[in-house]
Parts: C-alpha cells; structure tokens; sequence
C-alpha cells in the first residue's frame, strides 16, 4: 500500500542535509530549531564558539568558522542537499561588535556562501535580504544584501530570496528604552510597517527548501502599526505612560554620520534606521505571532 502524500514528502525531507549559515543568530535558531523538528539533518555554521553548545543542543552537527577566513568554506558544501543563509553582521547600533560596513562582511560572506554551494552542486540556496531592499541600495546596510541578491540571480543554482519586515526581537530594544520614560522618534513616527516573528520568518524559510525554482518572498507580520504606534506598545507593555521626543531626520542623519567616523558599521545602522523610520515597509502578512503579546512577554521577562 502507497504511503499517502504528506508522509511521502516527509520522508523525503528527512533524507536531506540542510547547512544554516549564521545558525547562532536570532534568526538562525529559529531556522535550525524547525529543520529539525521536521526531521531535516541540519550542519549549523558558527562564528563563536559560544554559540555551538547552543545549537548542538537543539541536536544540529556544528562547525566553528569565520566565514571571511580565506578559504573558510571551501568543501563546506559537500553532502549539503541545501543553504540557508542567515549570516550577517549584527544590526544594531552598539559600536562594541565590530566596525566593518556591511558591505565587507554581509556580501563577501554570502557570495563566498554561494559560490560553494555551486562548486559543491548543492540544489537549492535560501537567503535572507530584507524588504524594500532594492530600493533604498544607498544605504550600506540594504546595499550589502542586494549585491549577494545580484550574485545569486546569476547562478545555476534554485535561490529563494527571503525579504522580512523588521523581526520582533529587533524591536523589543524599545520596551527596555521605554523603561528611561521616554523614546526617540525619527520624523514624526507615521510610516506604517509591519513587524513580524522571526519564527515565522523561519517558517517560512523551512518551506521554501521544497522549491525547485528560484523565487522571491516577503515576509510581514499580522499587524500594520505607524512607528509612533509600536512605541505606545512598548510603553503599554510595561504600564507606563507614552512619552516621546521627535528627533528630526536631518538630525538624526547627521549624528549618523558623526558615528560612522568612530565605527562605520555603527554610523551605517544609525542611516538604516533613519530611513526605515520614515519610510512606510509594509510586506504581504505571512506570520501569525502578535508584536503586543511580544512586547508583554518581553517586559514580563524583565
Ligand atoms: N533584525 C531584523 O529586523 C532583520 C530584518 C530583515 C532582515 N534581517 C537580516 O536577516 C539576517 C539574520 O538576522 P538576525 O537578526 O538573525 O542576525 P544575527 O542575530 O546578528 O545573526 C547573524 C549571524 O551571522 C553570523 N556571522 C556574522 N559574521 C559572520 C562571519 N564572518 N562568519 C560566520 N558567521 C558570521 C553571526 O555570528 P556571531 O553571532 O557569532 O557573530 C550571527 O550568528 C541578517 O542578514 C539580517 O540583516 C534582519
């Protein structure tokens, strides 16, 4: 008797071997946590050894490395069916996690990353951009995406391009800033986004590992809020009363330019957050997760 259809693409899914660049990013976990629950092989790429402990217990074989080390990669791709690249710099405004743009660590990682993946006759590479990234390529941030998008449009290989909204976690910083009493606000706070759960965005990536063909898909959250609205959440979560002080853009783009002479990837993250502030980034709603039941766990954590 045949097995019915479901089991069969089950059981074909456990046949193959998923290697997760940046597997020990808020993303990245995300992403090896449902490969394997849904019985996939997962080879976990990590730059900290700190973060292998983490993601040898979610039951993934791990390898340590920096993926800008010349000839890092090379024979990584062997025996892999399929890449999913969640590897980046970080982003966030700290300027303690490294000064290089991310034009010199996000792009020559990845392309690296696929050029590999090529060379080993990997099937299907799965990479992470951002929505909207196309156009704002002036900024370093968006720009360092879009040339490994480029690179991997050229290659015989099936890419899907995945492009999130902001994840939740990259918000959750504010419920901690709310705690000061007041939030900045670039611009007067209307551009409409929506958010979404970086295990949706996992989710959606885990699917994509079916696709034979190349493809492109946003990824947004249920909810559309303005920016001046996902500060009340994150002022509501903790019980307090909204308070905000408006930071003009030009303002803001000038201390971001004061910054990138200190630590340029710091001044580059200041530019992209600037503009996403002032700028409406709305995706097709893939995810299901709330950003205020987010917000309340968060603050409810401490
Ligand atoms: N955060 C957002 O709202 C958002 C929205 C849309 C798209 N994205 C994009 O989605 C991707 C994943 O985001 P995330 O928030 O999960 O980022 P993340 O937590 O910073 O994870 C990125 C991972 O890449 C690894 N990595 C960086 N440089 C490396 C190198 N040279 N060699 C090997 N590994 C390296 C990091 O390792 P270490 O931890 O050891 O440094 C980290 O684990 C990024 O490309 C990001 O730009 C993010």
């Amino acid at each position: 008797m045949g097995l019915p259809e479901h089991s069969v693409r089950q059981s074909a899914a456990v046949a193959r071997r998923v290697l997760v660049a940046g597997a020990g990013g808020v993303l990245g976990r995300h992403v090896v946590r449902q490969l394997i629950a849904r019985g996939e092989r997962v080879l976990a790429l990590v730059r900290r050894s700190r973060s292998a402990a983490a993601v040898q217990a979610l039951g993934a074989e791990c390898r340590v490395l920096d993926a800008l080390a010349p000839e890092a990669l090379r024979g990584i791709g062997d025996g892999v069916d399929a890449i999913v690249s969640c590897l980046g710099a970080p982003v966030t405004p700290s300027p303690f996690v490294g000064r290089r743009p991310y034009t010199r660590v996000d792009a020559p990682a990845n392309i690296s990353l696929a050029d590999e993946a090529v060379r080993a006759g990997v099937s299907n590479f799965t990479y992470v951009a951002l929505a909207g990234g196309r156009a704002c390529r002036t900024l370093n941030y968006a720009d360092a995406h879009e040339r490994v998008v480029d690179h991997l449009e050229k290659l015989p290989i099936a890419a899907c391009i995945v492009r999130p909204t902001g994840f939740f976690g990259a918000m959750a910083e504010l419920v901690s800033m709310a705690r000061w009493g007041v939030l900045p606000i670039f611009g007067d706070g209307a551009a409409l986004t929506n958010p979404v759960h970086e295990a949706d965005v996992a989710a959606v990536i885990v699917q994509s590992l079916d696709r034979a063909e190349s493809s492109m898909i946003e990824v947004g959250g249920p909810d559309t809020f303005s920016r001046k609205a996902i500060g009340k959440l994150a002022f509501e979560a903790i019980g307090r009363r909204a308070r905000f002080v408006h930071v003009p853009p030009k303002l803001a783009r000038c201390g971001a330019m004061m910054l990138a002479a200190i630590n340029p990837r710091a001044g580059h993250f200041v530019r992209f957050a600037t503009h996403v502030m002032t700028t409406p980034c709305i995706a097709p709603c893939v995810g299901s997760q709330r950003l205020a039941d987010y917000f309340h766990e968060y603050a409810r954590k401490g």
